[in-house]
């Protein structure tokens, strides 16, 4: 590679930072209990509840997501409770995983990776299984770039006292529709290395006051994700452990951005790059994985026959600088994913179809170079 060549980021996560979050973190540190910090987490929580959609408090725990989706089983539910898992993915897959690690019994709806899972399905599981504590679900698994139903499942899930909806939404939220109180999302777990524009190592989790009572109730072992801790320590615009002051005051900023130009306006930028690589894709003789529900967060490319699609991931990097996504798991060398998700433009677009055409013709595929291209401009033009 050129070593005067630039380097891009375009994985589902982590995801560029934007200058100006970047200059914010660089500033020395400052205490977490001080009266400087104080009022940098009350705005940052009160921007969160904008970005959440929600009237309901939003912990900021120092973790990767998985803390999140971890700290949403343990504080929720007891030994031996029950609970329904959509498995479409390796991230719906994690959530029976932690449900396992804690003695919770999941009863696992599986849905072919890159298909959809239908609302009546969940409704037929509860119906089977009434005891089910709680329904887990992603807002868009990564791993196949399937967004799921969650306005209508939200539906179902509403009314049954016994029953919360867990959602996943870390590769959607600030990106895609999340529409936490009005969709009835009991829970739902954030990160911020994605759509939120930070590095990795912030979590959050948002509960509604059903959930809170299940957190009650819960009696499954925690120590560090104890979210009625962290509740009691909000409302002082504190966190209970050290506060990842940084990122927090990184955060501030990607949030600044995000009320700026507005939630509504992101989501729709975010579906306009994402049409544009999909119809280059087609016009390349590609196929887009993704059968139902393709997410506006990222596209998910089969690699053409006789191509292992770490090859591709491999030239992208190497040679052009460019950091897309493999497979992942069962998808490990047969996909691609191409991100479009948080600090990424129309351009950054246009040059990973080019250099993805570059890629293809040198790995030996048929190709007529700025088709893609060609296609993906048409789009952003329209
Ligand atoms: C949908 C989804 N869930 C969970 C995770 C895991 O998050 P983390 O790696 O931050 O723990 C990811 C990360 O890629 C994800 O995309």
């Amino acid at each position: 590679m050129n070593p005067l060549a630039k380097r891009y980021l375009l994985a589902p996560g982590p995801t560029p930072v934007p200058p100006e979050a970047l200059l914010a973190m660089a500033q020395p540190i400052i205490h977490h209990r001080s009266p400087q910090f104080k009022p940098i987490l009350a705005k940052v929580e009160e921007d969160l509840k904008y970005v959440f959609q929600t009237k309901n408090d939003v912990l900021i725990l120092a973790s990767t997501g998985t803390g999140g989706m971890e700290g949403a089983v343990t504080n929720t539910l007891s030994p031996g409770d029950k609970a329904i898992v959509v498995r479409g993915g390796k991230f719906g897959e994690r959530w029976a995983e932690i449900c396992g690690a804690y003695g919770v019994e999941s009863i696992n709806i599986d849905i072919e990776w890159g298909r959809c899972v239908k609302p009546e399905q969940i409704a037929k599981t509860l119906e089977e299984h009434p005891e089910a504590k709680a329904v887990f679900i992603q807002a868009h698994e990564t791993s196949t770039g399937v967004k799921f139903p969650l306005k209508e499942i939200g539906e179902i899930v509403k009314d049954k006292e016994n029953t919360i909806l867990v959602v996943d939404a870390i590769s959607a939220l600030g990106a895609m529709e999340i529409k936490t109180d009005e969709w009835h999302l009991d829970v739902v777990v954030a990160g911020s290395q994605k759509a939120l524009m930070l590095p990795p190592g912030l979590a959050f989790v948002s509960l509604s006051e059903k959930a809170w009572r299940f957190v009650e109730k819960s009696s499954l072992p925690k120590y560090y994700f104890n979210f009625t801790k962290e509740r009691k320590a909000l409302a002082k615009n504190q966190t209970a452990f050290t506060a990842a002051v940084s990122l927090i005051i990184g955060l501030r900023e990607t949030l600044k951005r995000i009320k700026e130009i507005g939630l509504e306006n992101i989501i729709a930028y975010h579906q306009r790059l994402s049409k544009a690589v999909k119809t280059a894709i087609k016009a390349m003789g590609l196929r887009v994985f993704t059968k139902e529900n393709p997410s506006e967060i990222l596209t998910a490319v089969e690699a053409p026959e006789g191509i292992d699609a770490q090859e591709i991931t491999k030239i992208m990097r190497e040679e052009y600088g460019i950091t897309i996504a493999g497979g992942q798991a069962q998808l490990k060398g047969k996909i691609f994913r191409i991100s479009h998700m948080g600090y990424v433009d129309e351009h950054e677009m246009i040059m990973v179809i080019a250099a993805l055409e570059r890629t293809l013709i040198k790995l030996g595929y048929k190709l007529t170079p700025g088709v893609g291209v060609k296609a993906a401009q048409e789009v952003l033009l329209s």
